[in-house]
């Protein structure tokens, strides 16, 4: 398994450019299987989780072109297979988000079902509920959710829980389902909104995204469009907060500042002095230590729960005492005693991890749980004196697209291991 090897210690500084969202891309290529017609997608990422997903739907029988300006065209038309194995869904639970089109489009679904992972039991419940108020009959089989419905009628649905990947499986089923459907206790990503506009471009009446409310009203057919990424905002949090740690001093281009406010008071709060414009953001930390801030994760507008780990790494090494709580995902402090073995002094209770800052980390050989725990054990690497391996990357390349490079460029020293 391939590792990285940090050496810490350099302050960051420089601009770098934000790749498109994952988390945005993975529910759009879903949603190509609403049309007939071509999708062609521009700016997305180079991850592999992004692969995963073009795995499955390549294995259903799409068709995926690769141009020389890197966009992507997709003909999900006539799928020939609507089963999502067990293989693809288990690395990767975003898998699920080709239920809903399936079951618009193709009246019938059989998608394993994604079970536990590091960061909790995360089921599908809502997913399935939901679905079953447009009038989808969903059967538990030897591990399958098997789904199936003549044509979706639509309705009113309240989620039990708010649920990003939840929301936009209904939002797509809904486009194609008999009348008007109207969800309510929805996600408020902004992953949300831009699914709205993509699915919107290709003729969808989809109204409140990004609200309390999304109202959709079904249409027959959804046809051709081209549809831009847009940047990612955790990547971005993610190099702010390396700044943060590094007393740093850059610029992240490409990113929408409004997608990220919680974070950017944040780091503010933490000491770091924060400029943007429309598309970008600077950073520039001065302070020795940071100061220590509270963080309690929420969904959107909240603080993100994608963000959490990286101000583990930014508390850890401020100058006082801080609370982290943890409200999205049980069990996502996997970080922390990874952490502790740089030096950290966090314990953890339940959601709840109180961090004690400490002047400085160093180096260890550590073991990365999940995507976002990958992410602050980097970070962790950049501050701390001496040499750092992290383990397990595979996790990191899920979600971040060439980190070492782009970190590098900022002045960080990492290379990375092969297996
Ligand atoms: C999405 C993001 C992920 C982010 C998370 C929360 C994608 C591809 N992934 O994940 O990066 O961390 O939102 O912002 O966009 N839940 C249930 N039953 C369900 C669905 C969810 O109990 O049917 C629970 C989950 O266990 C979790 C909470 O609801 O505790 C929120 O999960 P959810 O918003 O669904 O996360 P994902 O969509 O999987």
């Amino acid at each position: 398994m391939e590792k990285l090897l940090i050496k810490g210690g350099n302050n960051l500084s420089g601009k770098i450019k934000c790749s498109g969202a994952k988390n945005a891309a993975l529910p759009m290529i879903a949603a190509t299987i609403l049309s007939d017609e071509k999708i062609i997608l521009k700016n997305l990422p180079y991850l592999q989780d992004i692969t995963t997903i073009f795995e499955l739907l390549g294995s259903m029988g799409a068709e995926i072109l690769l141009d020389e300006n890197m966009n992507f065209t997709i003909s999900s038309s006539n799928l020939k297979d609507i089963e999502a194995r067990y293989e693809l869904v288990k690395t990767m639970r975003a898998s699920i988000l080709v239920l809903g089109p399936l079951l618009a489009k193709y009246g019938k679904a059989k998608i394993a079902l994604p079970g536990g992972c590091a960061i909790g039991t995360r089921p599908v419940n809502f997913h399935l509920d939901a679905l079953k108020q447009l009038g989808a009959e969903i059967n538990l089989k030897n591990g399958y959710i098997e789904a199936s419905a003549k044509k979706l009628q639509g309705n009113k649905i309240k989620f039990d829980g708010v649920t990003v990947t939840g929301t936009e499986n209904l939002m797509m089923a809904a486009t194609l389902a008999e009348g008007r459907t109207i969800l309510t206790n929805v996600a408020k990503e902004p992953e949300i909104i831009d699914l709205a506009e993509m699915l919107n471009s290709m003729g969808a009446k989809i109204s409140g995204a990004g609200s309390d409310e999304i109202i959709i009203d079904g249409v027959e057919s959804l046809h051709r469009t081209e549809y831009v990424i847009p940047a990612d905002r955790i990547e971005a949090g993610t190099y702010l907060a390396a700044a943060a740690v590094t007393n740093g001093n850059i610029t992240v281009e490409g990113i929408n500042p409004k997608r990220l406010m919680k974070v950017i008071y944040k780091l503010n709060d933490a000491g770091a002095q924060i400029s943007h414009d429309e598309n970008s953001i600077s950073i520039s930390m001065k302070k020795d230590r940071p100061r220590p801030v509270d963080v309690t994760t929420a969904p959107f507008p909240e603080f993100p729960t994608d963000m959490q780990a990286q101000f583990s790494v930014i508390n850890a090494i401020s100058n006082g005492t801080s609370n982290i709580y943890e409200t999205v995902f049980e069990n996502r402090f996997m970080h922390i005693l990874e952490l502790n073995r740089m030096g950290c002094d966090i314990t953890v209770q339940g959601n709840h991890a109180v961090i004690n800052g400490v002047p400085s980390l160093y180096g260890a050989e550590v073991m990365a749980t999940d995507l976002r725990a990958s992410a602050s054990l980097i970070l962790a690497g950049l501050c701390a004196k001496g040499e750092t391996i992290v383990d397990r990357i595979y996790h990191i390349d899920r979600g971040y697209e060439r980190i070492e490079e782009k970190l590098n460029y900022l002045g960080a020293d990492i290379t990375r291991l092969p297996s």
